[in-house]
């Protein structure tokens, strides 16, 4: 009975703040949140928090934003703010306010946190240049960085991006990055190992985009976390980022015969970066906004299907905070669960029937 209470009280409070058209809208559907759901079936949902929405809506108190995220998503990822060259802007000189703020964000709201990204060829600090540094110094540089977040953080992330794209797109081979270069192939084994020193209580992943539906790609990480795993490294669990944005849509059994070959290495599997571009498929917007819900829905029926599979997160959860308005220069594009308002997409109600098994 009181939990009953606790949870209706749970469904129906935020619908007050987050404007009367949301709250019709959303009172039609299953009163359930998403996170409820999730629970239910054992695994945890979220999304990406993008920095400036945060900032803007704790700043003005903007309702909706910090409404859906508290109520809808069991588990968070800092977009950027956990970045490299976000945090670090000296050698050893870190600001790491917006991200205390989002890990007391998450502890108050009984949110776990998905750390991103430890390695990355992207969102390198300025100061990091192999102009002016040894390959030596360089090295020093990453491990500290992993070790300063690892201190910090260790205890409060459930997950760790350690290592981010690190496989090429062309060769399959490890992409050309200053990492590879200064400390040579094995800088991917010694950055889990010293997030693990760092964070011996976070799970470890390896995350990488173009792989949900094999291929060769998709080959290549297998074999990459094969060998990790052979050698003893630490990783704990592989990301599928699933950012569909040219119309792809594949099939179900395609999803999970691929997703399951990783299950069977023994690590997790988390889809981590999920967004769906609609401009690609057939029929007026309506008819697109139906289909993007379908494939919203067939990558998650084929998640649930894998065994160990965990955590199913998206870039983001309103068109008004999407990644994809920016760096694709594409303003028609509406990739996530919420339009720019706030109210809710078929993708939405189409999440919830596929936990609930509707
Ligand atoms: O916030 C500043 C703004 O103040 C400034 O005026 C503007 C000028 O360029 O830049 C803004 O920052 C941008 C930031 O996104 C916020 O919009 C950065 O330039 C831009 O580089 C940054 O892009 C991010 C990108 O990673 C690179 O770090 C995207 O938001 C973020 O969604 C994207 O996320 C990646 C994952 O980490 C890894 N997988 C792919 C995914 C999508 O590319």
């Amino acid at each position: 009975m009181y939990l009953s209470l606790i949870v209706l009280a749970m469904a129906t409070a935020p619908l007050l703040s987050a404007g009367p058209a949301a709250q019709t809208q959303e009172s039609r559907m299953d009163r359930s949140t998403l996170r409820e759901l999730a629970q239910r079936r054992g695994i945890l949902i979220g999304a990406a928090v993008s920095t400036n929405a945060f900032g803007e809506a704790r700043a003005a108190r903007e309702q909706p934003y910090l409404d859906i995220l508290a109520r809808q998503f069991n588990i968070l990822t800092p977009e950027n703010a956990g970045k490299f060259a976000n945090l670090a802007w000296a050698p050893g000189q870190y600001d790491w306010s917006t991200l205390d703020a989002m890990f007391d964000f998450a502890a108050k709201h009984d949110m776990k946190v998905r750390m991103h990204t430890g390695v990355w060829h992207m969102a390198v600090p300025k100061w990091i240049d192999p102009a002016v540094m040894t390959p030596a110094q360089i090295e020093q540089a990453l491990k500290d960085h992993i070790f300063a977040v690892g201190k910090r953080y260790g205890d409060r992330m459930a997950y760790w991006d350690v290592v981010n794209e690190a496989i090429d797109d062309k060769t399959f081979g490890l992409r050309k990055t200053v990492w590879l270069e200064a400390i040579g192939p094995d800088y991917i084994a010694k950055a889990f190992r010293w997030a693990h020193q760092a964070a011996p209580k976070a799970k470890l992943v390896y995350n990488d985009y173009g792989i949900i539906a094999g291929g060769d790609k998709a080959n290549a990480v297998l074999e990459l976390v094969k060998q990790l795993k052979k050698q003893g490294v630490p990783v704990h669990a592989v990301g599928f980022q699933c950012h569909l944005l040219n119309g792809e849509r594949h099939s179900r059994q395609t999803i999970t015969d691929n997703l399951r070959r990783f299950s069977d290495l023994g690590v997790e599997v988390h889809i981590t970066e999920m967004d769906v571009a609609i401009e690609k498929f057939e029929g007026d917007r309506a008819a697109q906004i139906q289909t993007q819900a379908q494939v919203y829905r067939t990558v998650l029926e084929a998640f649930l299907a894998t065994p160990g599979a965990t955590v199913f997160q998206m870039w983001g959860f309103t068109d008004r905070h999407s990644w994809v308005n920016n760096f694709c220069k594409r303003p028609t594009e509406a990739a996530l669960i919420y339009d720019r308002d706030y109210q809710p997409k078929p993708a939405l109600g189409a999440l919830m029937d596929a936990l609930a098994g509707r």
